[in-house]
């Protein structure tokens, strides 16, 4: 990984109960490559944000529905990262669609964890689509955050089998798993990655 003083200041995004978040902040205590400065919600009854709290990270909880269009409610959030010198974002369970105003400024910094093999269904039931299509096979993918929903290049994946009489449910539970090996080892590869761009931009 390239080196830097100082570990980079990462932000968190949670919608509900976070178990992605805490392997990502068991990665960084463990590792070193990044730090959690901030746990942001957009639902104030995100359970990821009490376990946050219990471990002493900062959280922010900005409500959408609070808001008339969601470029004011990007505003807040961006006005809430400069407050805590965010430099990365990991999307971790968000359930917030962000507009091109939010992806185009974070392009580069900001990676998501997505329940299917990307290019394979984006957006939402993404189990029932696997298993309704007889797919073989589903898995989960950690992808750059571009303005096209779940569009972004894909970093990592992992795969997991589809059973014969697989639920939505049983399938959700497996490939979650494989989600809490993923997400950490692609946070760190694409903090690497962002660290070389950086670094070349400095020599540039
Ligand atoms: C995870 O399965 C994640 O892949 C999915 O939400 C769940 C959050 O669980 N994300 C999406 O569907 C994003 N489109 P968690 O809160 O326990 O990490």
């Amino acid at each position: 990984m390239a080196e830097r003083e100082e570990p980079v200041r990462l932000a968190i995004f949670i919608s509900g109960r976070g178990s992605n978040m805490k392997t990502l902040v068991q990665a960084c205590l463990d590792e070193g490559f990044a730090k959690p400065v901030l746990i942001l919600s957009n639902s104030y009854s995100a359970a990821g944000l009490e376990w946050a709290t219990e471990n002493d990270l900062p959280i922010a909880a900005i409500d959408h529905r609070a808001y008339d269009d969601r470029e004011s409610f990007e505003k807040d959030v961006q006005d809430t990262l400069e407050l805590h010198n965010v430099e990365f974002i990991a999307l971790a369970g968000f359930m917030r669609v962000l507009t091109p105003w939010f992806t185009d400024q974070w392009e580069g910094r900001m990676i998501n964890i997505h329940p299917s093999l990307l290019p394979k269904y984006p957006g939402l039931h993404t189990h029932k689509r696997a298993i309704e299509a007889g797919d073989k096979e589903a898995g989960c993918s950690v992808h750059w955050v571009t303005a096209g929903v779940d569009e972004g290049a894909v970093i990592d994946q992992e795969r997991v089998e589809i059973m014969p009489n697989d639920t939505p449910d049983a399938l959700a539970e497996r490939v979650l798993e494989r989600e809490h090996f993923l997400y950490p080892r692609a946070l760190q590869k694409a903090i690497s990655d962002f660290l070389v761009r950086e670094l070349q931009n400095e020599a540039d």
